[in-house]
Formats: structure tokens, sequence, C-alpha cells
């Protein structure tokens, strides 16, 4: 059986954070222990994505970024904003929302799994799964329950959208 490409390992880790997040948000009471394994896990991919897959087509690609990293990241820092909070049903659902947009963005025909998969050969992809794999969790903070933190997706994605575009050949 041929090895799990790191495309292969991001997309099937999609449908578990999904799954994570809906169990979650089951009724009437949300699911801590579902929340909480959701928000690390989320943590997690959005390291192995910033970290070890887009780096990867960055230096196949003599050192320009993927077509939408700067977009990519902007959605990564609004989540990642967005798991600061204390949960509820209500934040659940801002950030299924987002999550869902932005999976969208990543995979299928024009996403940018496709164009990783351009730049790199099954080889690399099988290699750069490995890497994913051995990725240690993300040490997370608790909950903060606060004025000024971040409850909807779309004040989340306002604020990381002012965080500069990168410099043609960083990001
Ligand atoms: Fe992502
Ligand atoms: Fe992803």
């Amino acid at each position: 059986m041929n090895e799990p490409t790191i495309i292969e390992y991001l997309v099937a880790d999609h449908v578990r954070l999904h799954d994570l997040l809906e169990r979650a948000m089951s009724l009437p009471h949300l699911e801590l222990g579902a929340y909480a394994a959701f928000r690390r896990g989320l943590l997690r991919h959005i390291k192995i994505e910033e970290k070890v897959l887009f780096p990867a087509v960055r230096e196949a690609r003599g050192g320009q970024a993927l077509d939408r990293a700067h977009e990519l990241r902007v959605d990564h820092a609004a989540l990642t904003s967005l798991l600061v909070s204390t949960p509820d049903l209500e934040l659940c659902r801002e950030i299924l929302g987002l999550l869902s947009t932005h999976d969208a963005k990543e995979e299928g025909v024009g996403g940018s799994y496709e164009e990783c998969k351009r730049w790199l050969s099954d080889d690399e992809l099988v290699l750069l799964a490995q890497r994913a794999r051995s990725l240690p969790e993300v040490r997370v903070a608790a909950y903060l329950h606060r004025p000024g933190v971040y409850r909807t997706a779309e004040s989340a994605l306002a604020s990381a959208r002012r965080m500069p575009a990168p410099k043609k050949g960083i990001g």
C-alpha cells in the first residue's frame, strides 16, 4: 500500500476536525472534551501547514510563496484568535463557518493543496507527511473570558487583515 501524502493527511484531518467540532456542538450542552480536542487539533493542523507544507512549496518555487499564502495566513490568524475565548455554541458556529470557507480554499479543484501538488513530487509529499505526523502536540493556553477577546469571525478576520502582507519571497 502506498504511504499517504501530506495532502491526504491534511484532508483527512479536515474531516476529523469538523467531526470533533460538530460533536462539541451537540445539544443541549457543549461537549467540552470534544471542543478541547478540536482546539488542540486545529492549532496543530495550522502549524503543519505553516511550518511544514507551505515552506516546502516556497522552497520548490525558488523563494516565492504559495499564490494564496497571505489569504490563508489571515484565515489561520483569525481562527487562532477565535480559539482563545471560552467556548459556547455561538462561538462554535462562528468557527465552523470560517473553517468551512477556509477548508474549501485549500481542498478541491483550484485549491491551494492542488497548487502544492503541482510543485512537489509524490515522494516529497510522502516525506512531508512523515514530518507532519512527527510534529508534537501544540501547547494550549487556558480559555480567556474577558472583553476584547474575539468572538465573531467578522471581527477576528478584520483584525487579522491588518497584518502586513509579506514582501515578495516571504510568507
Ligand atoms: Fe489552513
Ligand atoms: Fe487545512
